[in-house]
């Protein structure tokens, strides 16, 4: 990153990557990089402290990765500011300076690159809106906010990352499986990247075998264990045909298990057409079992007549025991 000073008529442009990347097939990291204007203020060295904590509790700090906001100036520093939450509490911040004898903000251009955005911009920068199954970051920090640091989680169509990669970067024990080679390829490559090859295992699999396989053997050693705090949770983002996966949880298990401890959660999202009819899929897709915790959730509208929905439901020992008269 480098700084240079700019002139305070210069108005600062939100932080994100530059548009110019949206669709981008290959990963040309040199496309992202670009110049940002930043609020920054001057702080003596003897007010630094005191600042930073006026800062902190306005959540003003510009936060990017591999970027250091506090920076030397001589033997003082220069802090810079988040754009967004400057602007938006512009009056606040500016009477809280002045009580610290700050009164004056100038604006730095600051270049940014690759390296300074997280998984969740880079990817939200790359999708183009309506590519199919492309859901929004909001759905996606939904999910997050279910799924606690240390639990088990099932990507069974993970693409190149974009739940696999925060959810390991949350310190989630994350199996991310994807059938096409080069979402593959670089779904490794973002787990090394973010330096999470330890929280993240990439398969490329079928959906079904990856169920029948690694969620299966995963499910018994995870029941073995008898850890009744963490959860697991299976993701299953190909709205065109995920529920047709659900089939093969049905008997997943055959064979007598000495345990069987905590149901996983499933989140699968599917497409609905104006003329389908909701009830005609929750009795095809979910017995009366499941049906007692579905939850369906609109995600966004795909086209007029066309709705992506996410159900979410636990699985029950009805379905996987299905043989068995549990
Ligand atoms: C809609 S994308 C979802 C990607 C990512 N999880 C997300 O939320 O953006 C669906 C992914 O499923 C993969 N896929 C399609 N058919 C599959 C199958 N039968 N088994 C495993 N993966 C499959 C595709 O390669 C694609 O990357």
């Amino acid at each position: 990153m480098s700084v240079e000073i700019q002139t305070p008529s210069v108005r600062w442009l939100s932080i994100f990557p530059p548009h110019t990347v949206c669709g981008m097939k290959v990963l040309d990291r040199d496309a992202f990089r670009k110049e940002i204007t930043v609020p920054s203020i001057f702080v003596t060295v003897d007010k630094v402290g005191e600042v930073i904590k006026l800062i902190k509790q306005n959540d003003c700090l510009l936060k990017m990765d591999n970027l250091q906001p506090v920076q030397d100036e001589g033997k003082d520093k220069i802090i810079l500011l988040d754009p967004d939450s400057y602007e938006e509490k512009y009056l606040k911040i500016r009477q809280c300076f002045k009580k610290v004898d700050i009164n004056s903000v100038s604006w730095r251009k600051i270049t940014v690159t690759y390296e300074n955005w997280n998984s969740q911009d880079i990817f939200k920068a790359i999708l183009p809106p309506n590519t199919p199954g492309n859901i929004s970051v909001k759905e996606r920090e939904r999910i997050f906010r279910t799924i606690d640091s240390g639990d088990l989680v099932y990507d069974v169509f993970a693409g190149v990352g974009p739940f696999a990669i925060p959810l390991a970067k949350q310190k989630c024990q994350v199996h991310a499986n994807d059938l096409n080679p080069d979402s593959y390829k670089w779904l490794c490559h973002n787990a090394n990247l973010n330096k999470v090859t330890q929280y993240v295992r990439a398969y490329n699999l079928d959906g079904k075998e990856f169920i029948q396989t690694i969620v299966k053997i995963g499910l018994v050693d995870f029941w073995m264990r008898d850890e009744d705090n963490r959860r697991v949770h299976v993701l299953m983002n190909l709205p065109a045909c995920a529920l047709d996966f659900l089939e093969t949880f049905k008997g997943l298990f055959s064979e007598y298990l000495p345990k069987v401890g905590v149901m996983p959660i499933i989140n699968c999202y599917f497409f609905k057409k104006e003329d389908e009819d909701m009830n005609d899929i929750i009795d095809k897709y979910f017995d009366d079992e499941a049906q007692k915790t579905l939850k369906i959730s609109v995600v966004r509208a795909v086209a007029p007549n066309k709705l992506m929905f996410r159900a979410t439901y636990k699985l029950t020992k009805k379905t996987l025991f299905l043989h068995l008269a549990l």
